[in-house]
């Protein structure tokens, strides 16, 4: 249940009922302090100013209006006019109960993910690590509000880079190397053509004159191109499992799939008018997205060779997205340096007609990932870190700590856990932060058992867990009524009832750190209860027993589920 919704329901009827015009707010918050209630509505001052009269007199006037009959025990007026909301602990009680996470919506849309995306020609690395993880958290919000999403992986799998690794692989081939083989380490498959290219004419002679023949469709070089993009997808799939991040091959849509409308799109764009000749290129100027000097922005989309370019592709992705997809958004997860070519993108859109203005068009981009010296995060070399590395690091490190913890975990179970743990851990770092900035990749800090950690998190579950089992029941079956009494009883309450208002938020915004503040702030809320409130220890009676039981069980459930929404796994014991 979402009480703000239902006491903004209340205050807007009240306040029409005063007399009070429907554009003003009744500007519901949660208070900051327990002193000024649960809840404040602050709308009276807003509402006075406009109708030039006195704000403590108006909140009076909304006040004999109000119905909180049930949901409050106490309101108050306070300052110049705040409206102090103290709801009833019986009301809380019954709220909490049917509160348990419930997926579902009145109100589905079709929602298109364009998330992770990698490039093809290498191996992913760090820089692809935010895309997918942030990407993956937010469709996993949207589905479970009951949208119909829909991933889309925009694999870069073509351009000019494709004519020198395909040489490459020929050559390898040729010498009898087998092309799982010549591809097991991409990175090293990419510097040796490199290295070809640069320093042996022919060969980039060859390499040139493949990627001619790639466009038009000759079959050596497309057979030879299958096999590369076979293997380099393979490794990424790979990736994405063990990452627990709900991309497959069903979701793939590269880059290539849209080479048959390319010509379609300049086609149109120039009938529009939109796409014209410059300097033998074919391109697009945006008025709407001029420099201060008044030039307009320059998009293009043929190269004066013939060429597409990555802005064409996007171009026809997004029809393809709005017609035969039917999406009503499209939320892009790429780096903030590709901002001004999705303002492109999104403005050509627009002008030709591919994404009506009913489509929601938002670019979600975020930071680039820090390594502690505040520079780019690299390998110790300087190299670019592979992310098939880092999460091998990141399982052994968890390992060590559970270890260290000497645990009565058997050696099956610590290697289990130690990937949740090790994985979860590298997740939560990236998705707590706000996404727009950069951010320090640290090892230390994510992998701590305290702070806002998945490690953390992932522990207090346990804890809940274990109450469970040490007294013998099985929180699947159990139900009890709630009743609050002790301040942190109604503080987790109130934290256990914000949570569908979370999801809301992170659905709406895209940002997943809110969702992680908040299964932090609910871990915490319960950790103090569980301080103050005892729950299996001699003399606590019957009835608050079975009570603090029920709200262990729905904090470790929301826990569960808001973790679950990150892309984050929990176990039982750690
Ligand atoms: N492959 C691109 C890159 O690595 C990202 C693609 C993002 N998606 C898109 N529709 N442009 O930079």
């Amino acid at each position: 249940m979402r009480i703000k919704e239902l006491l903004n329901q209340r205050f807007s009827a009240a306040m029409q009922a005063a007399g009070i015009p429907n554009e003003c707010s009744p500007a519901l918050a949660l208070s900051g302090k327990p002193q000024f209630g649960d809840y404040q509505a602050n709308g009276a001052m807003g509402a006075a100013k406009r109708l030039k009269t006195n704000p403590r007199d108006l909140a009076t006037k909304i006040l004999d209006n109000l119905d909180l009959d049930g949901i409050a025990d106490k309101l108050e007026i306070a300052g110049p006019g705040f409206i102090n909301i103290y709801l009833s602990s019986k009301f809380l009680a019954s709220a909490v109960a049917d509160n348990a996470p419930k997926s579902g919506n009145h109100n589905p849309q079709t929602i298109v993910v364009d998330y992770s995306s990698p490039n093809l020609a290498k191996e992913m690395h760090v820089g692809h690590l935010r895309s997918t993880i942030i990407g993956d958290a937010v469709a996993r919000v949207l589905e479970y509000q009951g949208h119909k999403v829909v991933r889309q992986n925009h694999m870069g799998d073509w351009g000019t880079q494709f004519g020198m690794l395909i040489a490459e692989l020929e050559l390898q081939l040729s010498e009898g190397e087998q092309a799982e083989l010549a591809l097991n380490d991409l990175e090293v498959f990419y510097q040796q053509s490199k290295k070809h290219f640069d320093e042996d004419p022919e060969f980039a002679d060859t390499a040139r004159a493949y990627v001619v023949k790639l466009q038009s469709g000759d079959q050596h070089c497309r057979t030879l191109w299958q096999k590369f993009i076979q293997v380099s997808v393979a490794h990424n799939l790979d990736i994405y499992q063990q990452l627990n991040v709900g991309l497959s091959r069903e979701h793939i849509m590269p880059e290539s799939a849209y080479n048959d409308d390319l010509q379609n799109v300049l086609d149109d764009l120039t009938a529009k008018g939109l796409a014209v000749e410059s300097d033998g290129a074919k391109v697009v100027f945006l008025e709407e997205l001029a420099d201060k000097n008044g030039d307009p922005s320059v998009m293009i989309v043929q190269k004066s060779g013939g060429g597409f370019l990555y802005a064409t592709s996007d171009l026809a992705a997004m029809r393809y997205r709005v017609n035969k997809l039917g999406a009503d958004r499209i939320l892009f997860y790429i780096d903030a340096r590709q901002s001004l070519h999705m303002k492109q993108v999104f403005t050509a859109a627009r002008k030709a007609g591919y994404a009506p203005e009913t489509v929601g068009l938002e670019h979600h981009p975020f930071g680039t990932m820090m390594g502690k010296d505040g520079r780019p995060f690299k390998t110790r070399s300087g190299g670019t870190v592979k992310l098939a590395d880092l999460l091998v690091e990141a399982v052994e490190r968890a390992e060590r700590l559970l270890r260290d913890k000497n645990t009565d975990l058997s050696d099956d179970d610590i290697k289990i856990i130690a990937r949740k743990v090790g994985i979860g851990a590298i997740k939560y770092a990236d998705l707590s932060k706000t996404r727009t900035n950069d951010y320090i990749f640290d090892w230390d800090a994510m992998m701590s058992f305290e702070g806002n950690t998945a490690p953390y998190l992932q522990y207090a579950y346990t804890r809940i867990r274990s109450i469970f089992r040490k007294a013998n029941i099985d929180p699947q079956s159990f139900n009890a009524e709630i009743n609050i009494i002790e301040p942190q009883e109604k503080a987790l309450a109130m934290k256990l009832l914000q949570f569908e208002e979370i999801i809301d938020q992170v659905a709406s915004e895209g940002y997943p750190h809110i969702l992680c503040n908040y299964v932090y702030e609910l871990a915490s809320a319960f950790m103090s209860f569980y301080e103050h409130c005892p729950i299996l220890k001699d003399g606590v009676d019957e009835q608050s027993q079975q009570s603090r039981l029920q709200l262990s069980k729905q904090t470790s459930e929301t826990i569960a589920k808001g973790l679950d929404l990150l892309g984050i796994e929990v176990m039982e014991k750690m």
